[in-house]
């Protein structure tokens, strides 16, 4: 059998559809109640829904053969695995956000100050533009940062811009365009390569149907 790790949500809805599209009965990982383990043995998959910035752990690991995770979370993780479809659901954007200048409160540090869940695409990002900048990592609610003078500005996932908009942000720079990844255990793709195939090319072909 081949472990799926799905971040739950959304992306986890999402893929379930996918799968179904394959043929592959999702009911039981759809309702799992507060079961963590649900196996599908008719399709020789068992998932395990865990929180997104896990995803890649469990794949790296090899505790998933097979994982669905945001690019956002990927890119921060930064994981030795294999990133083999772009789903292309999930779709946000990875942005600077603040005050717009004219806004700008009274809000400015020694240091320039970011807020955010990224800390490692925040560092990248600053240093590959030689500023020096200081990172704080919050877990949510990362618009509150200008808001109450945490920091400057906020490094953080832009979906409809609401959230920005009732805070009186706005997107001040983009980082990269974020959609869902299929990714896979590197060894698992070698040794178990036969089953992994089946799966990464029938979602394949179901992202084409969708498509046409
Ligand atoms: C995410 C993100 C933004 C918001 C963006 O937060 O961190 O706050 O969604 O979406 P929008 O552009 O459609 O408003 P999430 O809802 O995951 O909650 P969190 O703040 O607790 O992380």
């Amino acid at each position: 059998m081949l472990t799926m790790a799905l971040a739950k949500g959304r992306l986890a809805e999402k893929t379930f559809d996918l799968l179904e599209g394959m043929g592959i009965d999702c009911t039981l990982p759809r309702n799992p109640g507060r079961q963590l383990v649900l196996d599908v043995p008719e399709s020789g998959l068992r998932f395990i829904l865990v929180k997104p910035s896990d995803v890649p752990t469990y794949v790296e690991h090899g505790v998933a053969d097979l994982g669905v995770v945001g690019a956002d979370t990927l890119l921060e993780a930064g994981r030795a695995l294999y990133e083999v479809l772009d789903l292309g659901f999930g779709a946000c954007r990875l942005c600077i956000a603040g005050f717009a200048e004219k806004k700008k409160t009274t809000v400015s540090h020694a240091t320039f100050r970011v807020a955010t869940k990224y800390p490692n695409i925040a560092r990248n990002y600053y240093g590959r533009q030689g500023k020096t900048i200081e990172i704080i990592e919050l877990h949510g609610s990362v618009e509150l940062g200008p808001v109450i003078g945490l920091s400057d500005v906020i490094l953080d996932i832009v979906e409809s811009g609401s959230t920005l908009r009732a805070n009186g942000l706005e997107v001040l720079e983009e980082v990269c365009p974020v959609t869902a990844r299929l990714v896979c255990n590197r060894v698992s793709l070698k040794t178990r390569r036969g089953e992994m195939l089946k799966i990464i090319e029938g979602m394949k072909a179901q992202l084409t149907e969708e498509s046409v």
